[in-house]
């Protein structure tokens, strides 16, 4: 079965959007196999931001990511990974549709609630890092 990387971002844990975002995952019937909430550490988010280490954002990314608690999922089911991203919306709020989480949620490009990975490779990669 296949498995994807999901993490609420600091703002939607403080916003109470916990619940919210797993439901609509569970009630899409996907299974969340692993889950942790916990602050992570700079070295722990900056590898896996890696690939956009010479973006103008990735400090403030890496800055907002860490500074607070985050939720840490391995999410499991059929075509998993393109299917959360399509709940998930657009990165960029105003270009989310409505009904996804990130067009029902989010207003900011920086702050945009969750994560989810962007391939069948990314989802490998993720899940070793966030949970070994
Ligand atoms: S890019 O720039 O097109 O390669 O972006 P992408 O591969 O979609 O992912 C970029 C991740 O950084 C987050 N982020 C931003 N992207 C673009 N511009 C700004 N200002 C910015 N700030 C943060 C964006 O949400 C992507 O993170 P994830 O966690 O994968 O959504």
């Amino acid at each position: 079965m296949e498995k994807t990387f999901v993490m609420i971002k600091t703002d939607g844990v403080e916003r109470g959007l916990i619940g919210e975002i797993i439901g609509r995952i569970e009630k899409k019937g996907f299974k969340i196999t692993k889950a942790k909430l916990f602050q992570p550490s700079r070295e722990l988010v900056e590898n896996h931001y890696i690939e956009h280490k010479e973006k103008p954002f990735f400090q403030e990314l890496v800055e907002y990511i860490i500074k607070g608690p985050v939720m840490a999922m391995e999410v499991e089911g059929e075509t998993v990974v393109e299917t959360m991203r399509i709940m998930i919306g657009d990165k960029d709020p105003k270009k989310a549709q409505p009904g996804t989480i990130r067009g029902d949620f989010a207003y900011s490009l920086t702050q945009n609630i969750i994560h989810g990975s962007d391939s069948i490779e990314s989802a490998e990669r993720e899940l070793k890092l966030w949970f070994s």
